[in-house]
């Protein structure tokens, strides 16, 4: 029997490739930037499933270019605002994700940024390398404190959590704000605050929402100016979530202390953007999942989706079940 095709718009980890190769006939984008738009019509025409990244955005008239064929869209990332869910819903087709495995990775990432961002250490090694370091001095790159600071969560679901249970180990007192939040964990000690509240207390402030309407530029002129002036801001969740041009202006004039981004908007920077010219700011290129084991993980669960929806088997992790409902 001929095996299903599919389109892969990028390589992936050798766990998730193999097996993808194993049981299909693979197309895969052999670049190492994303396909475009064009590329994707042109390639995936045709193709039984489509395993995409995050940096394709797919929407229905894709679905409806590669064919009525079309079983399943795998997504290698936990987030998934690149696809245009409603449209897969329409159609039928269901969309797979891979949460959990990337949740210890983020929130490593997290405290990552909130250490190298709150207690300059990018800053301080750039000051090393260009000869700025003079000699150890009292009041010399002084930095936040970690023990006894509040940490206010902004999003309480996995990442959030395992945020919080870092912050124990640092003696941080912990608030979250989240309209739905998860079932609390006996191993989680944070405490639910207003928006306003968390803002006001908060020593650090870590963004772990999704994106959606209600979350884009979230991170705006007012909710900085709510912002502790000593406060450091983390973003490792998706960069249209913090408004750009407000959070310049916010470390420009030392409105907030410092920020670390492990995502941006645009991705990556361009290299003229103003945000690059402030010390204040640590950016990374979305790197929060990249450690071995949880890239590998992210290949393998996106590869058992994509296999899942061919074989007309539900996805072990789907973000529109609502389409079994359908056919149920
Ligand atoms: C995701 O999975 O959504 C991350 O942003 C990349 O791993």
């Amino acid at each position: 029997m001929a095996k299903p095709k599919v389109f892969v718009t990028r390589i992936i980890l050798d766990q998730g490739m193999n097996l993808i190769t194993g049981f299909c006939d693979a197309d895969v984008w052999p670049g190492e930037m994303p396909p475009g738009r064009e590329e994707i019509l042109e390639r995936a025409r045709g193709a039984d499933g489509l395993l995409c990244l995050l940096t394709d955005r797919i929407d229905g008239e894709i679905m409806d270019r590669i064919g009525h064929q079309l079983k399943v869209i795998s997504n290698h990332a936990v987030g998934f605002d690149n696809i245009v869910v409603s449209d897969a819903t329409a159609r039928g087709i269901p969309v797979g994700n891979t949460p959990g495995i990337l949740t210890d990775a983020t929130a490593d990432m997290t405290f990552a940024l909130m250490l190298a961002a709150g207690r300059r250490i990018v800053e301080g090694e750039r000051t090393v390398r260009n000869g700025g370091w003079k000699t150890w001095s009292p009041s010399f790159m002084l930095g936040a404190d970690f023990v006894g600071a509040t940490l206010g969560l902004v999003g309480f679901g996995r990442i959030g959590r395992a945020v919080a249970r870092r912050a124990a180990g640092f003696g941080m007192h912990v608030l979250y704000y989240d309209p739905c939040p998860a079932v609390p964990e006996p191993d989680v000690a944070a405490g639910p605050a207003e928006l306003d509240v968390l803002l006001r207390e908060a020593d650090f402030v870590s963004i772990h929402t999704p994106l959606n309407d209600a979350t884009r530029h979230m991170v705006n002129v007012a909710f900085l100016a709510s912002m502790k002036p000593t406060a450091t801001l983390v973003n490792t969740a998706r960069g249209p979530i913090v408004d750009h041009v407000a959070l310049y202006e916010a470390l420009r004039s030392r409105r907030i202390f410092a920020a670390g981004l492990d995502v941006t908007d645009p991705e990556p920077l361009p290299l003229d953007s103003p945000l690059l010219e402030l010390d204040n700011l640590v950016v990374c290129p979305h790197i929060a999942s990249a450690s071995w084991a949880t890239r590998a993980r992210m290949s393998l669960m996106a590869a058992e989706n994509l296999i899942a929806g061919l074989k007309g088997e539900r996805l072990p992790d789907c973000v529109n079940p609502e389409v079994y409902a359908k056919t149920a």
